[in-house]
């Protein structure tokens, strides 16, 4: 087997260093035995950038004049952004049946008029548009009068600029139902785009899960996904995000996570729900 000489060295010290600065911004934890993915994927920036090496690559994300919008390239680079429409549909089967008309009723009890949603770390847009398209084609109908509010985040620009654009091509729709392809979709030779009616519904945001502060002015949620982005952080890391996330629900309002995640060990604050082929997580007073 050849192996390849990554394009530029670090030392094992700068590695560490590196490693723990993403971790505290981004909860992501770099094991040791990960380190030469860190040298590839940032290699080529240290070289497109014309740095002596990592080291000064460090300084440049400390202290240099670009800080911030260096930070989003690092986020870019270390974070996987693999998601497509309808998503584990046992869990869309699951919101469409039982829990978005459950929380749907609750809120016209209340006498509020919409129904507010969160796609946490949602990348391109597909999971926050797939249930914008959920509401409009199973619920409105059911709950006259009321809207379904959609907020999707990221801590990536570049995934929320294509998130806003709305337009993909077939690896992302690849498992939409052909309904919903045919009635929510204009075509441009091989690219759709998702039609205004849903595009109103969702607003886009950025946002670190890990951003305290951010994380507490999003409140009142009824139903939170937060789906196929904890498996990246370790224990505490996902004991913070996960206390944060049942803070900003409602009271009956439910948490989705990935189909292969626990919460186990994370966190017993939630009522465990099971559906068909899934386990919804709910914030009971
Ligand atoms: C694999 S995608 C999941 C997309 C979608 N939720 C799904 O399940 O299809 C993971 C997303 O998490 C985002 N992410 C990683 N760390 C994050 C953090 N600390 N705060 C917010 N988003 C983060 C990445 O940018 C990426 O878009």
């Amino acid at each position: 087997m050849t192996v390849t000489a990554p394009a530029v060295a670090m030392s094992d010290a700068t590695f560490r260093v590196l490693r723990d600065f993403i971790y505290e911004r981004l909860g992501i934890y770099f094991q040791e035995k990960k380190k030469y993915l860190l040298e590839g994927r940032l290699g080529k920036r240290v070289q497109l950038l014309r740095l002596a090496g990592f080291e000064e690559y460090l300084h440049v994300l400390r202290y240099g004049a670009q800080k911030d919008l260096e930070f989003e390239y690092l986020c870019d680079a270390v974070t996987i952004n693999e998601t497509f429409f309808f998503r584990n549909e046992p869990q869309f089967d699951a919101l469409e049946t039982v829990v978005l008309p459950e929380v749907f009723q609750a809120r016209r009890a209340a006498g509020a008029d919409a129904v507010r949603v969160w796609s946490a770390a949602c990348s391109s847009g597909e999971e926050p548009y797939t249930l914008a398209m959920i509401f409009h084609e199973k619920l409105r109908h059911r709950f006259p009068g009321m809207r379904m509010e959609v907020v999707g985040t990221d801590i990536s620009s570049t995934v929320l600029h294509t998130a806003k654009k709305g337009t993909y091509g077939d690896y992302a729709t690849r498992n939409t139902p052909p309904h919903y392809l045919q009635k929510y979709f204009t075509v441009d030779g091989q690219r759709r785009t998702v039609k205004d009616e849903i595009r109103a519904m969702v607003r886009f945001q950025h946002l670190n899960l890990f951003e305290r502060g951010f994380m507490r002015s999003m409140r009142d949620f009824d139903l939170i996904l937060c789906r196929n982005v904890m498996i990246y952080f370790d224990t505490p890391a996902k004991v913070q995000v996960v206390s944060d996330l049942y803070d900003s629900l409602r009271f009956g309002g439910y948490l989705v996570i990935g189909y292969s995640e626990l919460l186990h060990g994370i966190s017993n604050a939630f009522r465990v729900v099971s559906f068909p082929k899934t386990t919804l997580y709910k914030k009971e007073r």
